[in-house]
């Protein structure tokens, strides 16, 4: 009961005033913490479960506890529970609704052992860990939708660049590989940061434990976790897990982004190599004769917002002391934030790569206009005559010098013969057409990982293979949450239809 004079709030003991409205405004965090009910609801349970069975609540309370959190989970999903900014934050929130149903009693007794501050962590870790499996399945669909256009596409030319300009040439599936090659690498930072995320902070109460004999490696078994997050002021006082997890978006996003500049440059009339389809193009509202690449600028432009969020994360937590500290309640909205920007831009790209039409005779007809081929000739000269490279380099280097003041290209094959002969290398007209050749050049290049279309198919196997193996251990997490979720709702189901605790397994 709250007297005259009193704070209205649940930790209002101590306090003789309400708290100011800008204060208020400063303090509530329920507008970020809405994607956390579920997990604060379902952590309540774990932790009330916990509590029974280490007989430090009884068995009728954990039922009234339980009953009016199923009650809270049914009302947040029909829309009829909405979070109250007044009492600050998710926790308070589901606290509320419990005494407000239950009685303040069993709202209080729920409390015994935890605290905000370990329970925040532990809802944000569980929130954190069903996002990278989001994120993770996302990443496989653009990962297939690459190496699915890139099936077929092992011996279609195009120039390869560096210093955008012409280099080599590649095949398309080459280039398309290429992005797959680097998504696999973003595919297994996720993993390897889940495999953090998914240590449970609940136990450690405040930040120094408790008196109380809880069972901390239940709570965690129960909330689907891989173990118990030992220490307990590490585990309140951090967050580089959530600094982890955007930083790998970020990566992430940066790969994102070398897609979608290739996409925006060579849609481009003067590159004219693919043709975005209408699907994720804009048009003008001037320029009738417009049709932009808006999806993959977006895209582009989208990771300066990841970015942003992780140099907000990091600039948040450092010099904090041990301990928690109120500093740490911004680490959600840049985490959901990265999230959501890497899901949609990750899903963009996937349908752009799967409509997208190849200008296969545009990217051909470029590769052969502008000595992409070069290289190819002054190896030639390297296994054929015995030559240093260095000397073919300046060879083929002086052979380009001057068919570029004359106008010329590799494929004016006479010209070619009579230049090099000027540097005693004599080559048959064959010889020069089929070294030049960008086709004939692509199959020749056979080391491991090269454009050569055997090598490329090498790898679109073990590409294949990884996709397949990151599926199956997306799956595996994914059904280790449902498993875990089924199994406290199993408990509960039993513990509401009058069961004792001692006569289900706990898991
Ligand atoms: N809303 C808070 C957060 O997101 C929960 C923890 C608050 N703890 C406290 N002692 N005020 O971090």
């Amino acid at each position: 009961m709250q007297g005259e004079g009193k704070s209205s709030k649940l930790w209002g003991g101590r306090f003789s005033a309400e708290m100011a409205d800008v204060a208020l405004d400063l303090s509530e965090s329920t507008g970020a913490d809405g994607p956390m009910v579920f997990e604060d609801i379902w952590g309540s349970q774990a932790h009330a479960i916990m509590l029974a069975k280490c007989e430090i609540i009884g068995e009728d309370d954990l039922r009234e506890i339980l009953r009016w959190l199923e009650k809270a989970k049914e009302a947040w999903n029909d829309g009829s529970f909405e979070l109250r900014r007044e009492l600050e934050d998710v926790h308070m929130n589901v606290e509320t609704y419990l005494r407000e149903g239950a009685g303040s009693e069993m709202g209080g007794r729920l409390h015994t052992a935890r605290s905000r501050n370990d329970q925040v962590a532990t809802d944000g870790k569980m929130h954190c860990r069903a996002r990278i499996i989001d994120i993770r399945e996302a990443l496989a669909d653009l990962r297939a939708a690459l190496l699915a256009r890139a099936e077929g596409h092992e011996e279609a030319v195009m120039p390869g660049y560096t210093h955008t300009q012409h280099a080599q040439p590649i095949s398309v599936a080459f280039w398309l590989t290429g992005h797959a090659s680097g998504l696999a690498r973003d595919d297994a930072r996720l993993a390897d940061a889940y495999s953090r995320v998914n240590t449970c902070p609940l136990g450690a109460a405040a930040l120094a434990g408790t008196s109380f004999p809880t069972d901390r490696e239940l709570s965690a078994s129960l909330l689907g976790f891989q173990g118990v997050q030992e220490h307990s002021i590490d585990c309140v006082g951090t967050r580089d897990w959530v600094a982890e997890t955007i930083a790998d978006l970020a990566i992430l996003m940066s790969g994102l982004s070398k897609i979608a500049e290739e996409f925006v440059l060579w849609s481009t009339w003067e590159y004219g190599m693919l043709e975005i389809d209408d699907a994720y193009s804009s048009g003008s509202s001037i320029m009738p004769q417009k049709k932009n690449p808006c999806i993959a600028e977006l895209t582009r432009g989208k990771v300066g917002v990841v970015y942003g969020r992780l140099t907000q994360i990091l600039t948040m937590l450092k010099g904090l002391p041990s301990g928690y500290n109120r500093d740490l309640q911004e680490d959600k909205p840049p985490l959901w934030d990265a999230f959501n920007c890497a899901e949609l831009c990750l899903r963009a790209v996937a349908e752009m790569i799967k409509t997208v039409t190849f200008r296969l005779d545009r990217m051909r007809a470029s590769v052969g206009q502008n000595f992409a081929t070069a290289t190819e000739l002054a190896n030639y000269l390297v296994r054929d005559r015995g030559l240093p490279f260095r000397t073919c380099h300046e060879i083929i280097g002086s052979l380009v010098g001057v068919l570029v003041q004359e106008g010329k290209t590799l494929d004016d094959h006479a010209r070619v013969q009579e230049i090099l002969a000027e540097h005693e290398q004599e080559m048959t007209l064959e010889e020069i057409a089929d070294i030049v050749d960008p086709v004939s050049c692509l199959n020749r290049q056979v080391s491991i990982g090269s454009t050569g279309p055997e090598p490329v198919r090498t790898m679109m196997g073990r590409l294949s293979e990884g996709l397949k193996n990151s599926r199956a251990d997306v799956a595996g997490a994914r059904d280790q949450l449902e498993g875990a979720y089924a199994q406290t709702m199993k408990i509960v189901e039993h513990v509401l239809a009058g069961g004792p605790l001692s006569g289900i397994d706990l898991g």
